[in-house]
């Protein structure tokens, strides 16, 4: 492998360094490029560029391989937990038993939020989506943390990890709650994470609530299958955000507004959208897939095509295998999986969509899950949030670690006017 790239440029030559990853990874180092050369790169939607070294998560987009700490992501969705899969992308190990109990106990301990935070909800109208509450909500829980915000410190950082992925939870369960005019319901600490916020989303005051094991599991899957995926646009964005020495809360509220785009987290909702337009058009599958391919429709086959994976997404495909054991355990027979179903089939044999490697995606299957769980729409988002959010940690945490921060800032082709002097309004035409 070589250890240096050459670049030779109006008669010059610069010998770049080489950097290769733990899993072969290539990668030119270009840090100096600038000093020597007066050069910047250009890299639209960032495509080539590595903006770190992690540790975290590794992708073979092209063999469809995710790991998580070097852990197949099969074996996590099978074997592990949320809380535990949060531990592992936070700290960088399975916890030990001890370990294990201490970090439930201390993110149940966090569960509740501040009772003046109840009050905010009532400013919102009773249309608001539940995102613009959640990023809102997640930022104001700076308000009440003063004294642990402070991104150098490892001991306040200790304290507010636990901090936030306990009280993400509660914010996003209280929002369905307030959106649906339920009173809110307290966290029962004597539940685990993912029975604590089913029972804090469908329990009410007056009725016992059961919780069911099937729906649990279910949850602990698909959060575990969204926990990481590496330098994705959210991610980026709570790492971009983080380097200012942002605190954690507000690194994390600018990671939801990310994640909020449909052409990110918000194809969750946008691929339900779609199924039940389709649906309701008598099941054309084929319309829909003409459509996705016609260029003067900006119509897109929603969670088809991803940035990275030119193969199967390894998540849709833990996803699809559990939609129908789930859904016939819960014995729900949905339409929709039939289409959604239909629709991979039609489009895995166009030529189209084959040639451009587009396969469906972790969000192409997940809202069938979450509709069979009684989640609404609007929340598919919000779920992505909360399964995402041990992995916004751990980068935003490995970014400290590593030391020497550089604030994130990209350079820019500048394309605008030349000098131009200013000319008073009364010469404007
Ligand atoms: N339907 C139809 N055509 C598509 C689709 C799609 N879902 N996705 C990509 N294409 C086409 C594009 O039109 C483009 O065609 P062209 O080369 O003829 O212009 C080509 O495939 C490449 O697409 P890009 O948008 O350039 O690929 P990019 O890597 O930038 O985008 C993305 C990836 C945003 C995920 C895209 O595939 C997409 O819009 N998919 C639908 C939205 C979606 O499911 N997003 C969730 C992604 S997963 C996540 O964030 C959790």
């Amino acid at each position: 492998m070589p250890k240096h790239a050459e670049l030779h440029l109006e008669g010059k030559s610069y010998s770049l360094p080489v950097l290769i990853g733990s899993e072969n990874e290539k990668a030119i180092d270009i840090s100096q490029l600038r000093a020597e050369t007066g050069y910047i790169t250009l890299d639209h939607g960032y495509g080539n560029t590595g903006s770190c070294t992690s540790k975290i998560t590794y992708i073979d987009g092209e063999k469809g391989i995710l790991r998580y700490r070097g852990i197949p992501i099969e074996q996590l969705a099978e074997q592990s937990n949320f809380v535990e899969t949060s531990y592992l992308l936070i700290y960088g190990t399975l916890p030990n038993k001890l370990e294990l109990e201490n970090f439930s106990h201390t993110l149940s301990h966090h569960s509740l939020i501040h009772e003046d935070m109840l009050r905010f909800y009532d400013g919102y109208p009773s249309t608001a989506h539940p995102m613009a509450i959640l990023a809102s909500m997640v930022c104001s829980l700076s308000a009440y943390y003063p004294d642990s915000l402070n991104p150098t410190d490892p001991a306040q950082v200790d304290q507010l990890i636990p901090r936030a992925l306990s009280k993400l939870r509660t914010i996003a369960a209280y929002s369905y709650k307030k959106s649906i005019g339920q009173p809110v319901i307290y966290p029962n600490n004597s539940l685990g994470f993912c029975a604590n916020f089913l029972s804090m989303m469908f329990a009410v005051p007056s009725e016992k609530y059961e919780i069911d094991e099937d729906i649990v599991g279910a949850l602990e899957m698909l959060l575990i299958l969204h926990a990481d995926h590496e330098q994705n646009c959210s991610t980026s964005t709570v790492r971009l955000v983080g380097s200012s020495l942002a605190n954690l809360f507000a690194s994390i509220s600018a990671g939801i507004s990310a994640l909020w785009g449909p052409l990110h987290g918000g194809a969750n909702q946008a691929v339900m959208e779609m199924l039940r337009q389709i649906h309701s058009n008598g099941g054309d599958v084929a319309a829909a897939i003409k459509a996705a391919k016609d260029k003067e429709n900006p119509f897109r086959l929603m969670g088809f095509g991803h940035r990275i994976y030119k193969n199967y997404d390894p998540r849709a495909k833990i996803i699809k295998k559990h939609c129908d054991k789930i859904l016939s355990k819960l014995k729900i027979k949905d339409p929709l999986l039939d289409i959604a179903k239909r629709l991979e089939e039609a489009a895995l044999e166009d030529s189209y969509f084959v040639e451009k490697k587009l396969y469906p995606n972790v969000d192409f299957y997940s809202g069938v899950i979450y509709q069979a769980m009684g989640i609404p729409m609007n929340m598919y988002t919000v779920m992505f949030a909360l399964g995402r959010l041990p992995g916004w940690i751990a980068h935003w945490k490995e970014m400290h670690d590593q030391g020497g921060n550089k604030i994130g800032r990209p350079r820019q082709v500048y394309e605008g006017e030349v000098l131009t002097n200013y000319r008073p309004l009364a010469e404007r035409k």
